[in-house]
């Protein structure tokens, strides 16, 4: 496995690499969900690139930026063990020169949820895959579907942009309890790790209800509302029952949809999803 530190490297290094090329990007601090998209890349692709970078434009400015969890060691042993061939990390000063001026902003599909909730989120989120999807030049690039609106985003970018990736989506990972993983959930202590399983209750209620025949979309989000409540760790950023193409909120369930929340447990936001 090759650790590639510096642009020029990473664009000479990639003229010899077999195609195609499969790639997961990352923020690194690894867990299983991203294992499992670089398993699956490592199955369909001779070639796996994955990037670590934890990129400061997705950040807000009160967000979590300097205290997210970095551990690059343990990220490189996992990824070698799991066959990867290049480890792409670059810097800062490289992605982000002082002169950095051209941003990448997905309308229409960033206006709900995470996008209305964490405002430039998906400018930089669109900025920095454009970005390493033009240096690393794969052909398939691998999200997991815990970011449903990201994959949304990113599947309408190369679709706008003409960019000719496939981008391949995972199912999200879950704890036996049903949490989803995150890198983020590091931050529980072990009362607020107890209380996080209320996202996951919540949205198989959703799910539920969908089986037993609910179509109404406003009393499935009280049903979760409520239960949420319950939890007196849990503060709700949001709720949604949304049409799973335009994120648009839903009254029926009338079309395929998408249950998805954001939920402050203490001090950590937490979000997660589940198809309806
Ligand atoms: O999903 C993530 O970890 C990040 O948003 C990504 C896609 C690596 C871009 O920084």
């Amino acid at each position: 496995m090759v650790v590639v530190k510096t642009l020029p490297e990473m664009r000479a290094l990639r003229q010899q690499l077999d195609t195609p090329v499969g790639f997961v990007p990352t923020m690194g601090y690894l867990h299983l969900g991203h294992l499992a998209l670089v398993k699956r890349a490592r199955r369909e692709n001779p070639t796996v690139i994955v990037s670590v970078y934890v990129n400061p434009c997705q950040f807000g400015p009160s967000e979590d930026f300097a205290g997210y969890p970095r551990e690059l060691n343990r990220d490189l042993e996992l990824l070698q063990t799991e066959g990867v061939d290049v480890v792409f990390v670059p810097s800062d000063d490289e992605m982000y020169p002082p002169e950095f001026s051209s941003w990448v902003d997905v309308e229409k599909v960033t206006e709900h949820l995470e996008g209305a909730s964490r405002p430039g989120h998906f400018r930089g989120v669109a900025t920095i895959v454009a970005k390493l999807f033009n240096i690393v030049r794969p052909s398939r690039a691998y999200f997991g579907e815990k970011d449903a609106q990201q994959v949304l985003v990113i599947k309408r970018m190369v679709a706008d942009l003409n960019m000719g990736i496939e981008i391949a989506v995972e199912p999200t990972v879950r704890e036996s309890d049903g949490l989803a993983m995150s890198s983020r959930n590091s931050y529980l202590n072990p009362e607020e790790r107890r209380a996080a399983t209320v996202l996951f209750k919540a949205l198989m209620l959703a799910r539920q209800l969908r089986e037993g025949g609910e179509e109404d979309a406003e009393k499935t989000r009280w049903r979760m509302i409520s239960l949420i409540q319950e939890e007196p760790l849990a503060r709700i950023d949001y709720v949604s029952i949304a049409d799973a193409e335009t994120l648009e909120e839903l009254n029926s369930l009338d079309r395929p949809a998408l249950a998805s929340l954001a939920v402050r447990i203490g001090k950590t936001r937490l979000i997660d999803n589940m198809p309806l």
